[in-house]
């Protein structure tokens, strides 16, 4: 009877449907539920692309590192087109080598590529190549007698003139060609050429220093070469009075030669 009593009640509160099978005792303790599972560790912050570590970019003891290891021009042409290291190679369309003989007993050295010679991949091409090849048949000479490179290989965005790191990184590259060159000795063409070969004596600026023989040490030769500088063709054709003391350095240049 009282089970039937206590039905009743419930049946009066509105308790008239059976959820489960059993009955739940919801007055006793709770049963010692299982442990939950252990909770992973969190996954690491996710880094922003901009802040991950990238891998570095070759430095000057690589570029070093790299053309002291070339024991040919066509090695040397090769590590250049596959060094990451100058940002210049990312702007630029190409390499710009060299250009003459192989082994040629002058080395003319100008500044960097322009339009011209970025599009041909040839140092020299554009006006102040003009004007190069003209000087150099005033002397007797052509480009087949000379090696022409630049002191630095890569086009500068809008030809503005290489920075002192650019000039820095690509000074390995130009001196080892020069070592593998070899050559009697070196005519530099403007101001950036002079201070990256004769870092001691081009603090005067290159309106003192032209028309001066000087002495350059390069890497991997025994001994240092002789060296004039001069301006660079492309003053020249911005400045004509300057031509006369250009010639006086052809001239200078042609003896020298005469009796090398
Ligand atoms: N000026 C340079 O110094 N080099 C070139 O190759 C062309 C213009």
């Amino acid at each position: 009877m009282e089970m039937l009593e206590a039905l009743r009640l419930q049946w009066e509160w509105g308790a008239d449907e059976a959820l489960a099978d059993l009955p739940i005792d919801r007055l006793s303790p709770p049963a010692t539920r299982p442990a939950p599972p252990a909770e992973a560790p969190p996954p690491p912050p996710a880094v922003p692309p901009h802040h991950r570590a990238k891998p570095a970019l070759p430095g000057l003891a690589d570029a070093k590192h790299l053309a002291e290891s070339c024991q040919t021009l066509e090695d040397l042409a090769a590590a250049m087109r596959g060094f990451a290291g100058c940002a210049l190679s990312v702007t630029a369309t190409q390499l710009v080598f060299a250009d003459g003989a192989a082994d040629a007993r002058l080395v003319i050295v100008g500044e960097a590529p322009g339009a011209e010679e970025d599009r041909a991949g040839r140092p020299f091409v554009g006006p102040a190549g003009q004007l190069l090849d003209k000087m150099l048949a005033s002397i007797g000479l052509d480009r087949t007698l000379v090696r022409i490179v630049n002191t630095v290989p890569w086009r500068p965005p809008g030809n503005r003139a290489p920075t002192e790191s650019e000039v820095a990184l690509c000074l390995p590259f130009l001196h080892r060609q020069i070592a593998l060159i070899a050559p009697r000795g070196l005519f530099t063409l403007g101001a950036v050429a002079a201070k990256a070969l004769l870092p001691l004596e081009a603090t005067s600026g290159i309106r003192r220093l032209r028309g001066q023989w000087k002495q350059a040490e390069i890497t991997g030769l025994p001994a240092p070469l002789p060296c004039l500088p001069s301006y660079h063709p492309a003053y020249l054709l911005r400045t004509p009075a300057a031509k006369a003391e250009a010639w006086h350095d052809l001239l200078a240049l042609k003896n020298w030669l005469n009796d090398a």
